[in-house]
Order: structure tokens, then C-alpha cells, then sequence
């Protein structure tokens, strides 16, 4: 086969694209064989020494959804909100660009991903992390093969479900107490992210990357490359201007342009 004929990975690439963030999914059942694959898929993640830290949860009892999601609006979006009343408005993260009446409003009318007909709480176990090298859990080193393994898990699963017309939302649990209590999960354990995930009640966007060319190093790191103090500033400013609507319309859908 020629090296133009590329298959697997326009299979692979193809579903890497096709993935996109949706925030509103449809409450539709969907089948339980899809959970089973998605699961399987995650299960063959990378991690350091193949020490696979992961375990799941898989949600579907409507009350126990009811209840992360209360957790979710009470503690976790909560503090979210409040840490990022630190920055300029323009700079917050898209979901906290609102008055804090408007976010409380919110969140008490939104069922949000509760309504999702299933969750993946993902947790980790430290312990059986300590499979791989010592110096991945060395303090002060900036490394933990845990959340690196657990990422990967979480990225597979999420594309496992783009390939089978599934849509999911990466819901990073900041504050994991009230969680691990609604699941019984055990103290030691860590409670990692929830991944709700249905069939997607609006259009996915088209998603916004860096170009290879910003970010792609060839034999040395090129100095013209590396973005300074103000670059980094307009950078947040130009990524906030592009990821406000897309985050919007992975809520609410496309909006049609305005007529006059
Ligand atoms: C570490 C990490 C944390 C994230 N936290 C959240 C989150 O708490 N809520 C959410 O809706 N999306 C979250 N996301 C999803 C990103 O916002 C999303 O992947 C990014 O904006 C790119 O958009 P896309 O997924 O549509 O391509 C997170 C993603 C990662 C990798």
C-alpha cells in the first residue's frame, strides 16, 4: 500500500475532527452496548508502567444524577465562578461571562447534564499508580503519571463515543468531596471527571486549533516561536474572541445570523 493511501488514519483523523464538546445532549436512551465499547476502549489507554489507575462508574439512576448535578451547581460551579470573578471579564472562562445573579439564575433553572441517559464518573486510584518510576510522583517535579494516565483514558473514551455518533462534555470535578459522597466513592480514591454522554441535541462547532506551523519545533526550539508575556496576553484575548461562540452554540446550538 503507497504512502498516499492512508485508511486508518483517515478513519482515525476523521473521528478526531468529528469530535466536538456538546454541552446539550438528547435525554434518549442509548444502547448499552455503546457504554460496553466505550469502556473497553478506555480500559487500553497508555500509563506509566501500564499501572492503569482507572476504575468507572457508569450512572444512569436519575436521582444520583440529580444529585451530581446538584453538586456540580452548589460547590464546584460555585467556587469555579468565584475564582474567576479574580480575572477581567473578557478573560473568564465563557460559561462565568455573566453577573453573578445570571449565573445563580442559572443554575437553578438548567438541568444541564443531568439530563444526559448516562454518566462516566471516572476515578483514580493513587496507589496502584505507584507502579510506574518513582520519579513521576517526585514533589516539586511538576508530574503525576495519575491525572496523565487518567486524561488518556478520558480522551479515548471520548473519541470511542464521536465513532459511534455519540456526543460527550469533559466535566472537570474541581472539588471531589461532595461527589465521591453522592457515589460512595472511598476517601483514598480520586474522583477525576464525569463524562455525560447521549446522542447531541445541537449541531457540533467546528472547533478552533492552533495552526501547526505556531507550534511545530523542527531539531530545536525555535526561539521566534516562543511567545512572550503580551503575546500570551493577546493570545487569551484572540482565543476568548473564537471560543465564546463556539462554547455558546455547543449549548444552545447555531444561532441564526441577525437580520436587520
Ligand atoms: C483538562 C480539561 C478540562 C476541561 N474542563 C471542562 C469543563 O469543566 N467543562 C466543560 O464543559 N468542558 C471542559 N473541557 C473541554 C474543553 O473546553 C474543550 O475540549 C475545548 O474547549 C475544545 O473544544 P472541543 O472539545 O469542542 O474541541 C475540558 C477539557 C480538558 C482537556
Amino acid at each position: 500500500m503507497g504512502a498516499d493511501t492512508t485508511p486508518g488514519y483517515e478513519l482515525l483523523y476523521d473521528i478526531i475532527r468529528r469530535r466536538s464538546s456538546i454541552r446539550k445532549l438528547k435525554p434518549d436512551p442509548i444502547p448499552e452496548e455503546y457504554i460496553g465499547k466505550i469502556l473497553e476502549a478506555g480500559r487500553w489507554a497508555m500509563s506509566g508502567a501500564n499501572s492503569q489507575p482507572w476504575e468507572y462508574i457508569v450512572v444512569k439512576d436519575p436521582q444520583v444524577k440529580k444529585d451530581l448535578f446538584r453538586a456540580y451547581n452548589e460547590v464546584n460551579a460555585e467556587f469555579i465562578y468565584w475564582m474567576e470573578q479574580q480575572r477581567v471579564f473578557e478573560l473568564r472562562h465563557p460559561a462565568y461571562q455573566m453577573t453573578a445573579e445570571k449565573a445563580v439564575e442559572q443554575q437553578r433553572r438548567g438541568a444541564g447534564w443531568s439530563e444526559a441517559p448516562a454518566l462516566i464518573v471516572v476515578v483514580g486510584d493513587g496507589r496502584r499508580q505507584w507502579g510506574t518510576v518513582q520519579g513521576a510522583h517526585t514533589f516539586g517535579r511538576e508530574q503525576s503519571h495519575l491525572t496523565d494516565g487518567l486524561a488518556n483514558t478520558c480522551t479515548l473514551m471520548h473519541l470511542a463515543a464521536a465513532s459511534l455518533g455519540l456526543a460527550t462534555q469533559w466535566v472537570t470535578i474541581h472539588i471531589q468531596e461532595p461527589f465521591k459522597k453522592v457515589l460512595g466513592v472511598p476517601d483514598l480514591m480520586m474522583l477525576y471527571l464525569i463524562i455525560p454522554i447521549g446522542y447531541p441535541a445541537v449541531q457540533p462547532s467546528e472547533g478552533v486549533g492552533m495552526l501547526l506551523e505556531e507550534i511545530v519545533h523542527h531539531d530545536h526550539y525555535d526561539d521566534a516561536k516562543f511567545m512572550s508575556n503580551e503575546r500570551v496576553v493577546q493570545y487569551l484575548y484572540e482565543l476568548r474572541g473564537k471560543t465564546m461562540q463556539s462554547y455558546r452554540q455547543s449549548y444552545i446550538g447555531k444561532e441564526e445570523p441577525k437580520k436587520n
